[in-house]
């Protein structure tokens, strides 16, 4: 049973995650959380009087703070991040540099002075660019297509060089597609879930040959969770894929959605091909199946399933974040 932070908690994998680890381990939990545009505390409303949770409010730059709150944790899972790829291409990466790099810097100097049983990085498949081999394994090129992959890169390979040059505990952990409940609707599974909602038809960049590899939420904190309690050797300085091992297009997602929504869901347009676009991304599933037992077991039509029933379920949510000032279209 250990303390254990999980930074960026207001946001979509983090409530997740912390919801996930209240309920299936006895593991105390405290969270770390700017609450930028993405951090939403009705995220965690449910849980927030939890009493194995507690929830500060503070930036993972701020040395001071970070000391303050590491001192007392036993494991941390750095997921706090900018992370919309859009957003870093239309408003460049000044703050995803500070946040996805600084930030994680920051984390990794805090426990040289204050050791911790083991520090997992959320880092992204989004680090390897489009797959130049598939499925994509851990030894695949890191070519990142856009400021947001290229910043995850950086704080993914600075934990790594933590690793090497200190001999921390350190594991880094690579993410594939995420979609579920508490997405932001910026990020295109939700996107096109609350278009069809309402009625509106769904906007594609390009053609919508783009695959990803999807990954429903819940399975991502199963994950977490296998990386947190495996035996410290078998894990610290690994690097491991999250992935389903099976890859859908962009447009498939989109036909897939305005099927489960029904009658009255409008059709789909297309808006120019985003720069920086990845093309393919499949992950390889093999080493963290060998390593920690743990493989993806809810399939895209469940997930899908699951996500709209949520999104029908809790309007209010969606409609106060479309309803702020901009919503970057995916
Ligand atoms: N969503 C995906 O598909 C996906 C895939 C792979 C990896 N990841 C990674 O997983 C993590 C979580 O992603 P998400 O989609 O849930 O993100 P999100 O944008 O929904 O949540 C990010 C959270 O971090 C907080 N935050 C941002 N800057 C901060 C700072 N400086 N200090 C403290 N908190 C800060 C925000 O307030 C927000 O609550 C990120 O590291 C992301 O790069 C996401």
């Amino acid at each position: 049973m250990s303390r254990v932070l999980v930074t960026g908690g207001a946001g979509f994998i983090p409530s997740n995650l912390i919801r996930h680890l209240l309920e299936h381990t006895r593991h105390d939990v405290v969270s770390l959380d700017a609450l930028t545009y993405a951090g939403n505390l009705e995220n965690l409303a449910d849980v927030m009087s939890h009493p194995r949770l507690e929830f500060v409010h503070g930036d993972i730059r701020d040395a001071g703070l970070v000391a303050e709150v590491v001192g007392g944790v036993d494991v941390i899972v750095n997921a706090a991040a900018e992370s919309h790829v859009e957003k870093s291409i239309e408003e460049g990466a000044s703050e995803f540099v500070t946040t996805n790099v600084e930030g994680t810097q920051i984390l990794l100097d805090a426990i040289r002075e204050q050791p911790v049983e083991r520090f997992l990085l959320v880092s992204s498949s989004e680090v390897y660019g489009t797959a130049v081999r598939a499925p994509m394994d851990e030894g695949h090129p890191l070519e990142p297509r856009s400021p947001y992959a290229a910043t995850k890169a950086g704080g993914d390979r600075l934990a790594f060089s933590y690793r090497v040059t200190y001999g921390l505990p350190i594991v880094i952990v690579r993410p594939f597609n995420n979609y579920g409940p508490r997405q932001h609707p910026e990020k295109v599974v939700p996107r096109f879930v609350t278009q069809a909602l309402s009625g509106e038809p769904l906007t594609i960049h390009g053609d919508g040959h783009a695959t990803r590899d999807w990954l429903y939420v819940d399975d991502t904190a199963g994950a977490i969770e296998a990386l947190i309690d495996a035996p410290l050797d078998t894990v610290a300085g690994e690097v491991v894929n999250v992935a389903t091992g099976t890859d859908i297009s962009v447009r498939a997602i989109a036909e897939l959605v305005l099927e489960a929504v029904g009658s009255g869901s409008g059709s789909v347009v297309h808006l120019d091909e985003r720069p920086g676009q990845v093309d393919r991304h499949i992950g390889s599933t093999e080493k963290l199946a060998r390593l920690t037992g743990w493989r993806a077991s809810v399939s895209f039509e469940e997930g899908l399933e699951r996500t709209i029933a949520w999104y029908r379920e809790n309007e209010a949510w969606w409609r106060e974040i479309l309803g702020r000032a901009r919503v970057f279209s995916s």
